[in-house]
This record gives C-alpha cells, sequence and structure tokens, in this order.
C-alpha cells in the first residue's frame, strides 16, 4: 500500500486513492441505483485499504451519508477518513448556502447521518452570491475547535473565492473539476495551492468513466463536453495509455489512476464507482509504478486539454 498523505495543514492522512461516492444512493444524480450495489461498493473500498470515502448530502439528499454510516458501523473508525459536504439547502430549491447557521447545522446533520462524531475532512460543497467567504470558513472553524471535523475545504470555488476563504489561512483542502482531459487548475490554482498548503483532490479523475478506456469512437455522442476532434484525440492517447498499461499488466484506468497518484500537485484521487469489481480494480492503481518516462508520456498525451 502506498504512504499516506496529510491533508493540509490538519492532522487527517489518508491514502493517496481515495473512493467517490456519489453512485452510493445518489438516486437523486443516476437512474438505476440500488442501495445494495452501493453498500458493496463501500465496503469493497474499506476491505482493500482505501482510506478516504468522499460523500456529500446532495449524493441522495442524504442516502449516501446514511448508507455509508451503516456499512461504516462495522470498521474501526479510526481506520478511515469521511469527507464530507454540504451548501444545496433543502428549503430553498437547493440553491447554495453558505450562511453560518446553516452549514453549522449541516454538520450536525451529516453528522446523524452518518453515525459517528467527527468527520474528518467538512468541505462548503458550491459558494453561494452573499456569504463572505471568510464567514462561512470560520463557521466551520468552530465546527473544528469543537472536534466535529478535522479539516476544513472548499469546493467549485474559483482562485478569488478560495483567497477570500483562505484569509486567515484555515481551508486545509479544495476540491474541483480537474482530469488528464480538463486541466484549466494547472496554471494559477495548483501554484496557489501549493504556496499555502492547501490539499487537492480532483473530482471527475475518469472523466465520468471515459479515461477507463471502455468506450469507443462510436460513443462520441455521450461526451458532448468534447468537439469530435477532442474526441478522436482522446481516443488515440487512450490507445497509446494501453500500451503503457500492457507493460505493467494493468489496466488503462489502473495507469490513469497511477498518474495522478505519482503527481505531486494531487493529494488524493477519487474514482467513483457504481459496483463494487470497479473497487477492487480501480485499487490495484496503488501497485502501478509509472517510470519518470511513462508519468511524462502519459502528460503530454493529454497536454492540450
Ligand atoms: N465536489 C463536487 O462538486 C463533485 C462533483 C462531482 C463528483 N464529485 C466526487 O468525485 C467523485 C468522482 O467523480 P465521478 O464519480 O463523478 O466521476 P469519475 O470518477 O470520473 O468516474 C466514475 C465512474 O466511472 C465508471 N468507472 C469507475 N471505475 C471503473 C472501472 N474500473 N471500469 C469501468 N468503469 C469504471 C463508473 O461509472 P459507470 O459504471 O456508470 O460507467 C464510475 O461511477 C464522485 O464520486 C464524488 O464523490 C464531487
Amino acid at each position: 500500500m502506498a504512504e499516506s498523505v496529510k491533508i493540509g495543514k490538519s492532522d487527517v492522512t489518508t491514502t493517496p486513492l481515495g473512493l467517490g461516492t456519489n453512485k452510493v444512493g445518489g438516486h437523486n444524480l443516476f437512474d438505476g441505483l440500488k442501495d445494495e450495489n452501493g453498500k458493496q461498493v463501500v465496503k469493497a473500498a474499506l476491505d482493500s485499504g482505501i482510506s478516504l470515502l468522499d460523500t456529500a448530502y446532495m449524493y441522495g439528499l442524504g442516502r449516501s451519508e446514511e448508507i455509508i454510516g451503516e456499512v461504516t458501523q462495522n470498521y474501526d473508525r479510526s481506520k478511515f477518513v469521511i469527507a464530507s459536504k454540504a451548501a444545496q439547502d433543502p428549503n430553498n430549491h437547493l440553491e447554495p448556502n453558505n450562511d453560518p447557521a446553516f452549514l453549522k447545522k449541516s454538520v450536525d446533520d451529516a453528522l446523524n447521518r452518518l453515525q459517528t462524531d467527527y468527520i474528518d475532512i467538512f468541505y462548503i460543497h458550491f459558494p453561494d452570491d452573499k456569504t463572505p467567504k471568510a464567514e462561512a470558513v470560520a463557521a466551520l472553524a468552530e465546527e473544528k475547535k469543537a472536534g466535529k471535523i478535522k479539516a476544513i475545504g472548499v469546493s467549485n470555488f474559483s482562485l478569488d473565492q478560495i483567497r477570500e476563504a483562505n484569509a486567515d489561512g484555515q481551508v486545509d483542502i479544495v476540491e474541483d473539476n480537474y482530469s488528464l482531459t480538463h486541466r484549466h487548475a494547472e496554471k494559477a490554482l495548483f501554484p496557489y495551492l501549493k504556496q499555502n498548503q492547501i490539499s487537492f483532490v480532483p473530482y471527475f479523475p475518469l472523466a465520468s468513466g471515459l479515461l477507463t478506456g471502455k468506450y469507443t469512437q462510436g460513443d462520441q455522442g455521450k461526451f458532448s463536453q468534447f468537439s469530435a476532434d477532442q474526441y478522436t484525440k482522446i481516443m488515440k492517447a487512450l490507445d497509446q495509455v494501453k500500451q503503457i498499461a500492457d507493460k505493467h499488466s494493468a489496466t488503462v484506468a489502473q495507469a490513469i489512476l497511477a498518474w495522478y497518484i505519482a503527481d505531486p500537485d494531487i493529494s488524493v484521487v477519487i474514482p467513483g464507482a457504481r459496483i463494487a469489481d470497479q473497487v477492487k480494480s480501480n485499487v490495484k492503481a496503488l501497485d502501478v509504478q509509472l517510470s519518470k518516462a511513462e508519468f511524462e508520456q502519459i502528460d503530454s498525451l493529454f497536454s492540450e486539454f
């Protein structure tokens, strides 16, 4: 198992590979999910030694947290890390709310659903338009002082909003959209985070499954965020990644995940999973050691994104 990583300036440590759980109980986001599968996904992660479970109120409007709470009762609490998030206000059409009182209530509600007395990482899931970000973070700092949370995160904040939120140096971690096919964060965000000892967790690391290599040219319509030209380039790049993966007796997804694990700008990669077998396969990325040349080759294959 790879070395553990420390989250920002907090005392939280975790494996560099975690589990994204928006398909665990996320019935409001995805069709055809079954709670039982979700439970198996969480069990598979914990049984494989993955320590970080990334959830949110928004995944099933609390259902993902409830499932995690149920499954984790059978595991040693000191051996895994829960990250959760809140902002969507159920009393206002799920509009983002960063009001200090709302965030504090959200922490308490999440603790109840998760059946635990602390949450390792708590993120403000989305910024709202009205709350000064330093005030929102100050509310979470009080929760940290009370021992209810251990590290403070923000998600989907612009760089200016992150700067404002981190005015007193209280932000430990940022979660944002980033993958080999979506690399905007590298230019300005990564240098700021490094200077300020803030950890980074990318979401959509597998580009919602595209970077597993399971889709073909004919599936372009499923990925409308890419032009036809971009999609073709991704398919060609994945053919090259497959050659690298083959040398390690690994899958394309494992090689891609190994690339994030090897990237010093990324703290924890949290691929989502629909079924337990995907988790069992993805965790093997921890055993794939890309050479420097392979790391650089994958980097340059996706350099235009
Ligand atoms: N902070 C935020 O605003 C935010 C936003 C989005 C996500 N997130 C978090 O980030 C996590 C990761 O994002 P994501 O799950 O949406 O996208 P992702 O990690 O890019 O893709 C995950 C999906 O890829 C497929 N997959 C995973 N492993 C596979 C394998 N070995 N073989 C074949 N297919 C595989 C599965 O979907 P299928 O089987 O259905 O193809 C899985 O649900 C989420 O779970 C969530 O915790 C946070």
